[in-house]
């Protein structure tokens, strides 16, 4: 039965036919899909996160973790571009475990997804309103605190939560809600400011580079393994480990890209090359700006919000300060508005298979994007980002995401033998080492991770399980071949 359906799917129904049938604009080309998936990559990882990982859990060799989790990528990223080649629809991930796993399976990574993408987006909105409120601050613009941090904050040692006395992130909130807004608007106009945005970002990160090489003081490379403070994940080659689990947030939203077959105008050619090209490119800049980090200031003093700040500081090089962190609120930005895109997109799909309720797949007659689920998505993103603390959701973020992972690479590995048939325009190299690769690594990467992130994701998980059997499995059952 789903082999008729696959085939049904794949060969008599064109591009063409399922864009006349669904209505979503395909504009998209193959440096339109690298300047997404590059802005969507660079973001709150490197820009907040990575100073927190080298000075409390890795030291320098940070930089080993950055590798790490780039290889782990690197793997994933084979297995997602052979998928989109292979089956140019919307729906990522989604999408790709419908058509080799099953509906069930389906449901299961659409569910885990909306922690990829829509906490991923609420994680970066509320690192956006750390740099803003820096920013502001700077020019002599002060948000009060209660009106800029979340109410309450998880004590990690305590495994509590605790008040902060403030009420609510609004600057968070508001760059959600002004993004969703674009995104009703439409996927065009969508990608182009994500071009400009783009430009600005890597600039700066290049500007960074070029500038701190010259500053770089080799001493503070060694010990460039600091040694294991004598609990898991503290240094030492366990703190690279953990490192790495932290630090892939930094990589998240490569994959995002393949939510975005179905609009592009030659999915089959620019798909690979939009999510490898992206993954590269992201790869060399963090791993250079890692160095340049820990090697011109010690990497005990790179915790805080802006760790290049502080590097810029070591330099003497404060006048940067401010043009840094404009920087990164666009590259922020970005960021927030394509793990949103592809958030919509996925329920655009569940909702055309009736996984979710039909209002979620409705395009607008005239921008001819999916609207009502754009504003309900960033409703939702706005209050999640101005009520939550930074590190919970980021945790989350990056355990979901794995596991999103190593379910494609293992839809990969069963369709090579199920389906030896499909045309791939893109098969990833190396036989079912690198599909395997991809779910050893992933594992190994969600195995740093901590327990309280572990139980989260499992309890989400229960979750899901009881909205499929309660609504979903009975919509959905007699409605296959909604996929095209
Ligand atoms: N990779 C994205 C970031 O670092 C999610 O913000």
């Amino acid at each position: 039965m789903r082999r008729l359906f696959l085939k049904k799917k794949l060969s008599d129904l064109t591009i063409e036919a399922f864009e006349e049938k669904h209505g979503l604009k395909r504009s998209l080309g193959p440096v339109s899909l690298v300047l997404l998936g590059i802005g969507v990559i660079i973001g709150a990882g490197i820009f907040v996160l990575t100073g927190h990982a080298a000075a409390q859990i890795a030291g320098p060799a940070i930089v080993i973790s950055f590798i790490m989790a780039g290889i782990a990528c690197a793997f994933a990223g084979l297995c997602y571009a052979e998928f989109a080649s292979m089956i140019p629809m919307a729906g990522s991930a989604y999408t790709y475990a419908y058509a080799t796993l099953g509906q069930f399976a389906a449901w299961v990574i659409g569910w885990d997804l909306i922690l990829e993408y829509t906490l991923g987006s609420t994680t970066v909105a509320i690192g956006w309103s750390g740099y803003m409120v820096s920013f502001l601050k700077d020019v002599g613009i002060i948000i009060p605190h209660f009106l800029s941090a979340p109410p309450f904050n998880y004590d990690v040692a305590r495994h509590g939560w605790t008040s902060t006395g403030a009420i609510f992130n609004v600057p968070a909130a508001a760059v959600v809600i002004f993004i969703t807004v674009i995104l009703a608007i439409g996927i065009k106009e969508s990608a182009t400011l994500n071009a400009v945005i783009v430009f600005i970002k890597v600039a700066i990160i290049l500007a960074f580079i070029v500038v701190g090489v010259f500053f770089i003081k080799p001493a503070l490379w060694h010990p460039f393994i600091p040694p294991n403070k004598g609990e898991f994940g503290v240094f030492g080659y366990s703190g690279i480990m953990r490192g790495a689990g932290v630090i892939f947030f930094a990589y998240i939203g490569f994959d995002a890209v393949s939510t975005l077959a179905q609009e592009s105008k030659s999915p089959q050619k620019d798909m690979p090359v939009g999510i490898l090209g992206s993954l590269f490119v992201c790869t060399l800049l963090y791993v250079v700006v890692s160095l340049v980090l820990t090697g011109v200031v010690p990497y005990t003093e790179l915790n805080g919000p802006a760790p290049f700040a502080v590097a810029l500081d070591a330099m003497g090089l404060q006048f940067f300060s401010p043009l840094l962190k404009v920087g990164a609120i666009a590259g922020l930005t970005s960021v927030i508005l394509v793990l949103l895109l592809g958030q919509t997109r996925i329920f655009f799909s569940m909702g055309r298979d009736r996984l979710l309720p039909p209002f979620v797949s409705k395009v607008h007659p005239v921008f001819r994007t999916p609207y009502i689920i754009t504003f309900v998505t960033g409703s939702v993103t706005a209050v999640l980002a101005g009520l939550l603390p930074i590190s919970i959701v980021g945790e989350l973020v990056s355990i979901g995401t794995l596991l999103a992972f190593v379910i494609v690479c293992t839809g990969v590995l069963v369709l090579r033998y199920t389906h030896p048939e499909f045309k791939r325009a893109f098969k990833a190299p190396g036989g079912p080492a690198t599909p395997v690769l991809g779910i050893i690594s992933c594992l190994y990467l969600m195995t740093g991770l901590p327990m309280d992130t572990w139980i989260r994701l499992v309890v989400w998980l229960i979750l899901g399980l009881i909205i499929y059997f309660t609504y979903g499995i009975k919509r959905a059952s007699s409605s296959q071949t909604s996929l095209l």
